[in-house]
């Protein structure tokens, strides 16, 4: 399964990204996690510590090339993650996209190319998983860098400008071919917050993939400098997101 994670700046991507892909790991599947944000903390979330941070390799740019007929991966995914990935908490193999050091050193296009044909590559076996990252754009959607993806997962927050771009990109998403395309709600504090996205999903006729409620220790496992899942395990918000990882990209029911 290929799952694609989406939305509004600070809607949860990355802390919802990461924590699945932890327990998804934790479930017995492999888990190849992409931080496909030019500004990546990914690893934060995966449990990998800050001063490893540093040292953490990105994606080089000669991993793929022009072809005729488009572009083609120049190693195996294998080799690319035995060569480019670091192994996090609960084995989760992490790429990261980019990690712009200078500043005007142009567009990040062909890393975009690179991360479609990595999603490409990756098996269709059930207990394959991949959850990229993106960043807080279309980008992502607009490049195509998804477009392997078998689902999205647009995560919103119960404010307008929220909802609205888990729309636009839920719709991008349905352009682009994916299969399934849902918004899932995130940090909802009580009932009337989720009725307002409950609303806004039925208005436009979109999937409601799965709701997380607001819980402090996100921002408490930040300020902790460690993944959601160690600081708090047995939090309502881990149990949600364990749910909607195992309903989107659990062996066997990935493609429910
Ligand atoms: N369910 C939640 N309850 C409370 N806080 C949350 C929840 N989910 C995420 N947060 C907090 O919201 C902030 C933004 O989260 P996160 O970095 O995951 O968002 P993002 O969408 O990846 O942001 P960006 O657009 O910058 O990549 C963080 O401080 C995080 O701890
Ligand atoms: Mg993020």
């Amino acid at each position: 399964m290929k799952l694609a994670i989406a939305g509004k700046g600070g809607s949860g991507k990355t802390s919802i990204s990461g924590t699945m892909a932890r327990l998804l790991a934790r479930g017995g599947q492999n888990v190849l996690a992409i931080d496909g944000d030019s500004n990546p903390n990914l690893a934060l979330t995966l449990g990998i510590p800050a001063e490893r941070m540093s040292a953490m390799p990105v994606l080089p740019p000669d991993l793929l090339r022009r072809t005729t007929e488009g572009a083609e991966l120049t190693q195996s995914l294998d080799q690319i993650k035995a060569s480019h990935s670091v192994s996090g908490p609960d084995g989760v193999q992490l790429l990261v996209m980019a990690l712009p050091q200078h500043a005007n050193t142009g567009c990040l296009c062909h890393m975009h190319a690179t991360v479609r044909s990595i999603i490409d590559a990756v098996s269709e076996d059930g207990n394959d998983v991949c959850i990229l990252d993106t960043e807080a754009s279309p980008e992502h959607l607009s490049r195509g860098t998804a477009i392997y993806a078998d689902a999205m997962l647009a995560i919103v927050e119960p404010y307008f400008k929220s909802l609205e771009t888990g729309r636009r990109m839920a719709a991008l998403a349905n352009d682009l071919g994916l299969e399934r395309v849902a918004l899932v709600a995130n940090k909802i504090r009580d009932e009337r917050e989720l009725e307002a996205v409950q609303a806004f999903a039925e208005r436009h006729e979109l999937e409601l993939g799965g709701t997380v409620p607001f819980d402090a220790g996100f921002p408490g496992a930040e300020h902790a400098g460690l993944a959601p899942l160690d600081f708090a395990p047995d939090a309502p918000a881990i149990k949600a997101i364990d749910e909607i990882a195992h309903r989107w990209a659990g062996n066997g029911n990935g493609r429910a």
